[in-house]
């Protein structure tokens, strides 16, 4: 048995900052009102005309990571790619990485877990490391939202809050099984599905379907109960990140540096008071980026190595909660 460890992290956002001055010209609403729901300040949307997609962020990503572990990319061995914004309905982005970054005939797979699809990809890469089957795995985060959102008043309450961007680590095999990824942990509740769904286009909502009922039928945008979600957020959160800890022997105190999901700020904040956290000891980055869903852990935690905020010897946490419902962790010794 081995254990998995980090060896490189990359990001990519588009270039576009579109603040929430510039919603309120496309929408009824207002920079207060965003702030201080969501704590959301700006977010990267893609420019029209540009080609970034899912696939193309992803790929920019992992280059940066695979540079950062000092790899090739002929020496990554399996692809774990978590999007819901493939580019396609199918096939999925992880065998278009295999082909942007020209590598060989590795096999790659597509995670579909929403909020909590980098926390499901990391665990999967994990326990291909930990069998010993493979030893470089690629895993990537990465969203394209903003060309599918309602960007009128009527779907304000969701379009707000969601970015663009993507992020991409390195994991290896360590061969000392007291340090890297300690133990993951993943749950789902499909019972709340309807609770934040896009519905279609899907084989049961497929597109004919959509153009005969119009413009009215929003199954295509995204449909969220802010309040039914974060209440669950909270707990399901706060229950995951004690279920690490405690496999782990470890407390709360012991936390050096907590990375959520970029939900929501208020969520976040709400986790570090229970938690009784310092402000060093969690990181967000949700003010700049919104919530870019599968990417926002990757690229959360990417940032706060970057800013020199992770150290050797540090316990990480990553933590998630997202639409299925599905939530997760994975505690980390850096
Ligand atoms: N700008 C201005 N007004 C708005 C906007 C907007 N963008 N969106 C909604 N409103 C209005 C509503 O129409 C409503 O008006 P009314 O009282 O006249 O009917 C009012 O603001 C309050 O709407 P609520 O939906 O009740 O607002 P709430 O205070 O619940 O905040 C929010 C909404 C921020 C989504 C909140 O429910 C929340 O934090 N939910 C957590 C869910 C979450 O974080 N989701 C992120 C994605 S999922 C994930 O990553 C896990």
């Amino acid at each position: 048995m081995y254990n998995s460890k980090i060896i490189g992290l990359g990001k990519y956002v588009p270039d576009n900052v579109v603040t929430n001055d510039d919603l309120s010209k496309m929408m009824d609403t207002n920079d207060a009102w965003i702030q201080e729901r969501t704590g959301i300040q700006e977010r990267r949307w893609i420019k029209a005309g540009t080609n970034d997609t899912s696939a193309t962020m992803g790929a920019k990503a992992a280059k940066i990571a695979i540079e950062r572990a000092s790899l090739t990319k002929d020496d990554i061995d399996f692809i774990v790619f978590a999007t819901l914004s493939p580019d396609y309905y199918f096939p999925g982005c992880g065998v278009q990485i295999q082909d942007l970054l020209d590598m060989p005939t590795i096999g790659a797979l597509d995670v579909r877990n929403q909020c909590s699809g980098f926390v499901y990809a990391i665990s999967v890469a994990d326990q291909f490391i930990k069998t010993g089957m493979y030893k470089n795995i690629l895993v990537i985060g990465a969203e394209y939202h903003s060309n599918g959102l309602d960007k009128t008043t009527r779907g304000r309450g969701v379009t707000v809050i969601f970015g663009d961007g993507a992020g991409a680590c390195v994991l290896t095999r360590e061969e000392d099984t007291t340090k890297g990824i300690l133990s993951t942990h993943l749950h789902s509740e499909g019972k709340y599905a309807d609770k934040l769904i896009v519905a279609g286009p899907s084989i049961a909502h497929w597109v004919p379907e959509i153009i005969e009922a119009g413009d009215e039928d929003v199954s295509y945008f995204p449909y969220m109960d802010g309040t039914f979600v974060f209440k669950h957020a909270v707990v399901r959160f706060s229950e995951v990140i004690i279920e690490g800890l405690e496999k782990n022997g470890l407390q709360k105190e012991d936390i050096d540096m907590l990375i959520p999901h970029q939900a929501n700020l208020r969520i976040a904040q709400y986790i570090q008071s229970k938690f009784k956290l310092r402000d060093d000891q969690v990181f967000n980055n949700i003010m700049k980026y919104g919530n870019t869903t599968a990417a926002s852990v990757i690229i959360a935690l990417t940032e706060a190595w970057e800013e020199g905020k992770i150290k050797a010897g540090d316990n990480v946490v990553l933590a998630a909660f997202g639409s299925g419902f599905t939530w997760g962790s994975a505690i980390i010794k850096w």
